[in-house]
């Protein structure tokens, strides 16, 4: 089957940050766009800005980790834009903390959002995206897949996302649904400029130092994430699945 003429594409955690820019890169290119977000009030600015822009676009309340709000989330898009065919999994949170000191609370709720969240989201979803024959999914994981010190929850969240990818990808393919992740780098956002006062730093400073390890000399920055996720989810991508893709200025495996 073909791509959808009218597209309609879930964002999650799309008030902000990389979520904000990936939802603004699909409205440009003609998707009507469901943000969603735990923040309502940022959400609903999101929306009116992509709307002003002559987009297409509602906010929907969500907690991802909320499997009833999940469903009704989703029940909400398809009454509201029609059904889905694209869906970015975005939504997730990064507080630090040290194995020994780590709680099971702040595990659970590290696994609860950036990892059940996106099969809770992802799982509501799919069924649309089966029935056109065509789809696309996009995972936001991280370079910390990798391995990152005193944030091992996090880490294997954003590990466990890799094996959610290549897994949805060997299932949906045969369904004409791709599914990508992308792992970005340093991404100037709210969540870094927390990582810098947590170090103690002005977020510039923070900034400055990512930038000196990166090769290409500069932190990233969203919308860096949102044009690869507008090539991943095109139709010009339909052999492209099961991949990661480092966007981080520079190799990272
Ligand atoms: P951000 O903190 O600026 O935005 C995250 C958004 O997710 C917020 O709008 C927040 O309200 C929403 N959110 C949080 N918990 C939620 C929940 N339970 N349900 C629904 N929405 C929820 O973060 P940023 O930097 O834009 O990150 C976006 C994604 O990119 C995250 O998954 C993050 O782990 C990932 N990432 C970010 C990097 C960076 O350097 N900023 C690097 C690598 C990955």
């Amino acid at each position: 089957m073909s791509a959808p003429r009218n597209p309609v594409a879930i964002v999650t955690g799309g008030a902000r940050g990389i979520g904000a820019a990936v939802a603004a890169q699909l409205a440009r290119d003609g998707h009507a766009v469901a943000v969603l977000d735990l923040d309502e009030q940022v959400a609903a600015d999101t929306a009116a800005g992509i709307v002003a822009a002559g987009g297409r676009a509602i906010a929907v309340r969500c907690d991802v980790a909320d499997e009833a709000a999940v469903t009704a989330a989703t029940d909400r898009v398809v009454a509201e834009l029609g059904a889905p065919t694209v869906l970015v999994n975005n939504a997730g949170v990064g507080p630090a903390a040290d194995l020994t000191e780590m709680t099971v609370e702040q595990w659970d709720h590290m696994l609860g959002i950036n990892l059940r969240g996106h099969f809770l989201v992802t799982r509501a979803v799919v069924g649309h995206l089966v029935a056109a024959g065509w789809g696309r999914i996009v995972n936001i994981s991280s370079i910390s897949a990798l391995g990152d010190e005193g944030r091992s929850h996090y880490s294997s969240a954003k590990a466990g996302l890799l094996g959610f990818t290549k897994s949805l990808a060997l299932e949906l393919g045969r369904h004409g649904v791709t599914v990508n992740a992308i792992a970005p780098g340093f991404i100037v956002s709210d969540m870094t400029a927390a990582s810098a006062r947590r170090l103690g730093r002005s977020f510039e400073e923070h900034q400055r130092l990512a930038a000196a390890s990166i090769p290409v000399g500069r932190a990233g920055r969203p919308e860096d994430i949102a044009h690869t996720a507008s090539y991943l989810v095109s139709p010009e991508a339909g052999f492209v699945t099961g991949q990661v893709i480092y966007v981080a200025g520079g190799p990272v495996d």
